[in-house]
């Protein structure tokens, strides 16, 4: 994360963001958006609508108990973006009870700094990982089809996921 986007001269969008407070570290997150995708494969999907109205869906992989990949979409703004970029870097690789544990001052901490009007941004990103982390625990799949259910289900009077995937 040491590369510079925004040069002096810059009038674009990096540009901009770095004006308003910016870190280059958090632009670069925003403008490249390393772990913004959808996940087929996810063992788990959980979406979070935040109270500003921006929503964020996450994507799990887990494999006993470790988080071996992850990823965010985003509807949300420049400071949701970034955060949720860096919230995947740092649970990559670690187990569930970490991911409960990350809590906004570990991520602001890999963003370096974004305005302080942003700072809830964050708690997006946050919260919408605890409850995808929650939601693995209780066995709450909200967005799989119910033939996606993992061979480890073991909900025999009805899928939990029924009502909501209906
Ligand atoms: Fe909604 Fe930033 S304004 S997440």
């Amino acid at each position: 994360m040491s590369q510079i986007i925004s040069q002096p001269g810059d009038t674009g969008e990096a540009a901009m963001l770095a004006e308003t407070g910016y870190s280059q570290t958090a632009i670069k997150y925003y403008m490249e958006k390393p772990n913004m995708r959808e996940m087929p494969d996810a063992d788990q999907v959980s979406e979070f609508l935040g109270s500003c109205g921006d929503t964020m869906k996450v994507f799990l992989k887990i494999d006993d108990n470790t988080i071996t990949d992850a990823s965010y979409q985003v509807l949300g703004c420049p400071g949701a973006i970034s955060a949720a970029m860096a919230a995947v870097d740092l649970i990559r690789g670690k187990d569930l009870d970490f991911a409960k544990k990350l809590n906004d001052g570990d991520i602001f901490k890999v963003l370096v700094e974004i305005p302080v009007k942003k700072h809830h941004c964050i708690q997006l990103a946050v919260k919408a990982l605890h409850k995808a982390v929650d939601e693995y625990r209780n066995g709450t799949n909200g967005n799989k089809a119910p033939d996606a259910c993992g061979s480890d289900c073991d909900c025999k009077n009805g899928c939990p996921s029924k009502d909501i995937i209906a």
